[in-house]
């Protein structure tokens, strides 16, 4: 269940903020100065670079790779290449350290990780497949947050679905830290179940590839029709984007159309053009197929996670 929505945060934004809890009003102190990421590849760099552009937050680099290095170098941001080189990184009691990297490279970091990791260190996941009880085993602590973004982070219009473990403690403050932080590369929902994140990565992370395709059918489409490149992509780039223009609220909390199916049915005169083409995405199953392909990303997304508890219950037996 979705509990709660946001967006792109701006740096004005004051460190201490109101909360409603019990019927009494409370300040918290986000307190989240020093933000490691560990793994600078295509997330990492747009996570970092919203937090950088968003917040007051020092961001700190570790990876190995000599371009991510180099490209940490060019934004001046600390950086290092080995974790026995964050010893003193690792003593910020306050620090909020974030899960980068691939999957497969995770069981060996979350490994080495483990010594240098406190008690009081935030900790915030976006590897897809991994679910918190195998961070957990790993790091032996509770503090951590599951983040499912999306690539739109690299233009700060991420949709990020977020998790906070519920053994956590002090969730109250970890909630405003993730909000910080997601809101920095673009919106975010909360997530009462972790299951919903398998959801969340075939709806949106991998329903990215899918509303691309879309969009890649509707240009071939308008090729075969006759229209030129390259305005045949830059028509149907546009009124893909005219669509999600006349759905989402606007600064009034307004929408032109309150739904997709009311704006189908404007568009849709009987014995017109639009209906017709309607029937042919009926007859081919147009919805079926949809369900469909997010049902198949997340299955395999369920799947990766459980093969990934089980090596790594079997890795910590030994
Ligand atoms: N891309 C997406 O759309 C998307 C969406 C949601 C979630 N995610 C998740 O985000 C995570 C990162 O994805 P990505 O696309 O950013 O991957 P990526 O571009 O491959 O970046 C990962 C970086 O981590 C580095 N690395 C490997 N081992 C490391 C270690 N032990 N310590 C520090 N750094 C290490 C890699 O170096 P090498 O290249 O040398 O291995 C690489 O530079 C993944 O877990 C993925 O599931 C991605």
């Amino acid at each position: 269940m979705i509990v709660r929505a946001g967006a792109v945060a701006s740096r004005s934004e004051p460190e201490i903020r109101e909360t409603q809890s019990l019927h009494t009003y409370c300040v918290i102190i986000i307190n989240m100065k020093k933000i490691l990421i560990l793994g600078f590849g295509n997330m990492g760099m747009a996570i970092a670079q919203g937090i950088r552009k968003n917040t007051d937050s020092q961001v700190h680099i570790l990876d190995p790779d000599k371009n991510a290095q180099a490209q940490a170098k060019k934004m001046k941001l600390p950086h290092y290449t080995q974790l026995k080189e964050l010893e003193k990184l690792a003593a910020e009691k306050t620090l909020c350290i974030i899960l980068a990297v691939k999957p497969q490279h995770a069981s060996v970091l979350l490994q080495e990780l483990a010594g240098l990791v406190q008690k009081e260190h935030r900790i915030i996941s976006i590897m897809a497949g991994i679910h918190s009880d195998s961070i957990r085993d790993m790091l032996h602590t509770e503090q951590i947050v599951r983040f499912m973004p999306t690539i739109a982070a690299k233009i700060a219009k991420s949709v990020t679905g977020i998790y906070i473990r519920k053994e956590a403690k002090n969730k109250t403050a970890l909630k405003s830290i993730a909000q910080n932080v997601a809101s920095s590369f673009g919106h975010f929902f909360f997530f009462q179940k972790e299951s919903d994140l398998a959801a969340m990565t075939g709806f949106s992370g991998s329903g990215i590839a899918f509303v691309t395709a879309f969009l890649d059918s509707l240009i071939n489409a308008g090729l075969r029709e006759g229209i030129q490149q390259p305005e045949a992509s830059q028509i149907a780039l546009r009124t893909m984007q005219s669509v999600c223009e006349l759905l989402l609220p606007d600064s009034k909390n307004q929408t032109a159309f309150p739904d997709p199916s009311t704006l189908i049915k404007a568009i849709c005169s009987p014995a017109g053009t639009t209906i017709e083409g309607i029937k042919v995405l009926k007859k081919r199953s147009l919805h079926t197929t949809v369900r469909e392909a997010v049902h198949a990303a997340k299955i395999r997304a369920k799947s990766i996670e459980s093969e990934f508890s089980s090596k790594s219950r079997r890795t910590s037996k030994r």
